[in-house]
């Protein structure tokens, strides 16, 4: 088994990552919590494929075991959905010693720790991402969320798992689609942090190695969300790719997801700070070499005007500023301030 202990401000918890933890999550569960009532959080599509393997292991282990189901998919990231889990939560009688499961992808993750993070001004969750990208980057470093009309992750709390569980066996029921948009986080924190792991993706057949791979990148956001839990400083830089990667999401309505955006993200921002001389000369290419052969294109259907635009909303700025996170080469990254008006210049340079 491998494991990674999280040393934030607010809290101190594990990452255990390892083939079928599934079956036995009882075991790492147990020590963690406080209560003997548990709430499965998950969506439609987790539900039928790993719901029973979870709740049976928790009953096993003596919990009184509760599941809430929601429609998967990001359109159920809002307000409405964390109310039907209080609904559910209070109908049950989950007391302030009681728990939540948040088991799914980073949509699930988000939406249950806001819940959890809320209901009775705060119970227990543990962890338990099934997608690439809720395994290496949004089910460790506490933020949580959901979507208003407005934009994404408008509301939220900053509130730390008890637990995390990597099962790296439930990407085998990934669509080919999902692990790509997984692979975008992946490459970005080569990018930013790890010229290494960036030669490794380039190198090896990534799902034959994608525990190593994971083990990583949660090295990366560990290390990053323990100097700077609130994201004031450092933490910014695991915005990589998003302040255009965003815009592209919001843009096409939420029909691409949000890995694939931080990929195209990525490859946007870079040209543009490499033809600023911002950026290495050469990198770009090898930035979109890698992207393309874990099955993330470069295709941009929308103007870099409406791009700009969009991005003026960012929560990233601070008022009238705009920090990017930039690329000097592979595997080291700092933080650029621009003015807001001037980002599409930024990008059509
Ligand atoms: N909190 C953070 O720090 C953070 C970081 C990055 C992203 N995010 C958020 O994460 C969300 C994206 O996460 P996501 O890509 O995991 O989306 P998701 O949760 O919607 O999962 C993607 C799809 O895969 C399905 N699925 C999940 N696990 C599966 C499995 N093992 N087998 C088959 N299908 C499975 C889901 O039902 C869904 O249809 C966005 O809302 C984004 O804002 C949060
Ligand atoms: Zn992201």
């Amino acid at each position: 088994m491998k494991k990674l202990k999280v040393d934030a401000m607010s809290a101190t918890y594990e990452i255990l990552i390892e083939r079928d933890i599934l079956s036995e999550c009882d075991k790492f569960i147990a020590p963690v919590v406080r209560g003997k009532k548990a709430m499965i959080i998950t969506d439609t599509n987790v539900a039928p494929l790993y719901l029973d393997k979870v709740e049976t292991a928790l009953k096993n282990g003596g919990f009184e075991v509760y599941s809430h189901i929601f429609k998967a998919g990001e359109q159920s990231k809002h307000l409405l959905t964390v109310a039907d889990i209080y609904d559910c939560l209070s109908q049950n009688e989950f007391t302030r010693k009681d728990f939540i499961v948040a088991l799914g992808g980073g949509v699930c993750g988000d939406i249950s720790g806001f819940a959890a993070s809320t209901y009775m001004r705060g119970i227990d969750f543990v962890q338990i991402p099934t997608t690439l990208l809720s395994q290496v980057d949004s089910s460790v470093g506490g933020k949580t969320g959901v979507d208003t009309k407005y934009g994404k992750n408008l509301v939220g709390a900053f509130y730390q798992p008890k637990l995390v569980l990597i099962d790296p066996n439930t990407l085998n029921t990934l669509t080919d689609h999902y692990f790509a948009d997984g692979m975008g986080e992946v490459i970005k924190y080569g990018c930013i942090r790890n010229a290494e792991l960036f030669d490794m993706l380039e190198n090896v057949d990534v799902k034959e190695n994608i525990e190593d791979i994971i083990l990583e990148c949660l090295k990366i956001k560990r290390d990053v969300v323990n100097e700077d839990e609130r994201e004031s400083g450092i933490r910014m830089i695991l915005n990589f790719g998003h302040t255009a990667g965003h815009s592209i999401e919001k843009l096409s309505d939420f029909k691409l997801s949000h890995g694939e955006c931080v990929a195209k993200g990525m490859m946007l921002i870079t040209l543009a700070s490499e033809k600023l001389g911002l950026t290495e000369g050469g990198t770009t290419v090898k930035l979109i070499r890698l992207c393309r052969k874990c099955g993330l294109n470069s295709d941009i259907d929308y103007s870099i005007k409406d791009i700009a635009e969009n991005a003026k909303n960012d929560k990233k700025g601070s008022g009238n500023s705009l920090n990017i996170v930039l690329i000097s080469k592979i595997g080291e990254s700092f933080i650029h301030t621009i003015d807001k008006n001037d980002f599409e210049k930024f990008l059509s340079f």
